[in-house]
C-alpha cells in the first residue's frame, strides 16, 4: 500500500492541475501582458515525461487531473497525452480527467476529448458581448468560442462557464450571462480577480468586484439556496430556485477556502507549485530526467514538496492596497 499524500495541515492531496503549455492564443488583460515571452521548447516536459509525471501522482493517490495552460489545446499533439491518461480512468485509479480551456479549439477537439473520457469541462468566458470579448481577450473572437461550446455539448460533455467578476466590465451582464447559462443547461462559476502577474495595483483594485456584492444583487432577483455539494474545487454553490441552475462562487478574497485545499499545480517545465498564491515550488524535472528508469527519486521529491505545502495564499485588498501579490502570471500555473 502506498501512503497517500498528506500535507502538514492534514489535507489529503488528491487533485493535480497540470499546465501543459505556457502559450495561449488569447491575451486576456488580467492574465497576460500583450508582449509575453514564452519558454523555449527544450524547457518543456515532453508528452512522455508528462505521462510519467502524472502517472506517478496517480500512483500516489491523485484522483482528479485537470489539464490547463496557457491554453492546453494549443499544445502540439495534446490528444496523445489525453488518450494516454485514459488508461488511468479505465483502471479506476483516476476518477476525473478534465480541462480548463478558453474554448477556442473545442470545435476541433470536442469529440476526441469525449472519446478520451473527458465528461465535464470548464470554459473561461467573461462576457457575451462580441466587442467586449475582443477587448478583454485582446486576440480572442467570441463566435469561435461559442461554436466550441456548442461542439462540446454536442459531443456529450457538461460545460461549466468560469467568469472572472470584473467591475465596470461584466457587472451589467450578471443576469444575461446567468440566463444564457440556464437556457443552455450549463453551470456558471464566478471568480474574484486575484493579484497575479505584472498588472498594476491600481488596475487590480479598479477591476475588483466582490462576490459578496454580486451574490447580493443576484439575490434581489432570484431565491438562492446554499448547496452542500462540492466538485473537488474551491467553488461554493447555490441553486437559483426559479431556474434550478447552479451558480458557483470562487472567493479567494472575500472568503478564504484554503483550509480545504486538496490540490497542487505542475507547470509545463516540471515545477510543482504547492499553492497558487505563493512563490515556493519544487523542481520535479530533475528527478524525472535524471532517473528515467527509477520512479523512487521522483516520488521522494513529490513527498518532500508536499511536506512544504503552505497554509494558504496571502492575497488581500482590504487595506485598499494589493497585498500578497504573486509576480508570476496565471498562465504559468494555469489558474
Ligand atoms: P471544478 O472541478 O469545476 O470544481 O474546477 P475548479 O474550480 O477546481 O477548476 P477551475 O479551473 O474551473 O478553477 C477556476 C479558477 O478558480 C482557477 O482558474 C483559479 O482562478 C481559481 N482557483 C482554483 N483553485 C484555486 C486555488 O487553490 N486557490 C485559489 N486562490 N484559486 C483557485
Ligand atoms: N484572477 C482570477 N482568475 C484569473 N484567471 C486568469 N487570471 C486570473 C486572475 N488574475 C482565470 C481565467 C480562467 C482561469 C484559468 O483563470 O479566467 O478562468
Ligand atoms: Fe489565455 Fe486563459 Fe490567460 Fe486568457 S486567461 S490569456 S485564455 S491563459
Amino acid at each position: 500500500m502506498t501512503v497517500p499524500l498528506i500535507d502538514p495541515f492534514q489535507r489529503a492531496i488528491s487533485y493535480l492541475r497540470v499546465s501543459v503549455t505556457d502559450r495561449c492564443d488569447f491575451r486576456c488583460v488580467y492574465c497576460m501582458s500583450e508582449n509575453m515571452t514564452f519558454l523555449p521548447k527544450k524547457e518543456l516536459l515532453t508528452l512522455e515525461e508528462l505521462d510519467r509525471m502524472c502517472s506517478t501522482f496517480v500512483g500516489l493517490g491523485v484522483e482528479k487531473l485537470r489539464i490547463t495552460g496557457g491554453e492546453p489545446l494549443v499544445r502540439r499533439e495534446i490528444m496523445t497525452f489525453f488518450n494516454a491518461m485514459s488508461r488511468h480512468l479505465e483502471s479506476g485509479a483516476l476518477k476525473e480527467l478534465t480541462l480548463t480551456t478558453n474554448g477556442s479549439q473545442l470545435e476541433r477537439f470536442a469529440d476526441d476529448l469525449y472519446a478520451a473520457g473527458v465528461r465535464r469541462i470548464n470554459v473561461s468566458l467573461d462576457t457575451l458581448d462580441e466587442q467586449k470579448f475582443a477587448d478583454i481577450t485582446r486576440w480572442g473572437r467570441l463566435p469561435q468560442v461559442l461554436r466550441g461550446i456548442d461542439a462540446a455539448q454536442k459531443a456529450g460533455m457538461r460545460v461549466k462557464i468560469n467568469a472572472v467578476a470584473l467591475k465596470d466590465f461584466n457587472e451589467a451582464e450578471l443576469f444575461t450571462i446567468t440566463e444564457w447559462c440556464a437556457e443552455r443547461d450549463m453551470d456558471l462559476t464566478w471568480i474574484e480577480v486575484m493579484p497575479m502577474g505584472d498588472i498594476g495595483n491600481e488596475d487590480r483594485l479598479d477591476q475588483y468586484w466582490r462576490l459578496s456584492d454580486l451574490r447580493r444583487t443576484l439575490g434581489e432577483h432570484y431565491t438562492l439556496t446554499d448547496l452542500p455539494e462540492r466538485t473537488g474545487g474551491p467553488a461554493r454553490y447555490v441553486r437559483l430556485e426559479e431556474t434550478g441552475q447552479k451558480i458557483g462562487f470562487i472567493t479567494p478574497l472575500t472568503h478564504n477556502f484554503c483550509e480545504s485545499c486538496n490540490r497542487v499545480r505542475l507547470t509545463c517545465t516540471g515545477e510543482l507549485f504547492m499553492c497558487l498564491g505563493q512563490e515556493d515550488m519544487a523542481d520535479l524535472r530533475a528527478p524525472l530526467r535524471n532517473y528515467p528508469a527509477d520512479t523512487a527519486p521522483l516520488e521522494d521529491a513529490i513527498r518532500e514538496a508536499i511536506s512544504r505545502k503552505p497554509k494558504g495564499h496571502d492575497f488581500d485588498y482590504s487595506r485598499q492596497t494589493v497585498d500578497g501579490r504573486v509576480t508570476r502570471h496565471m498562465s504559468h500555473t494555469g489558474g
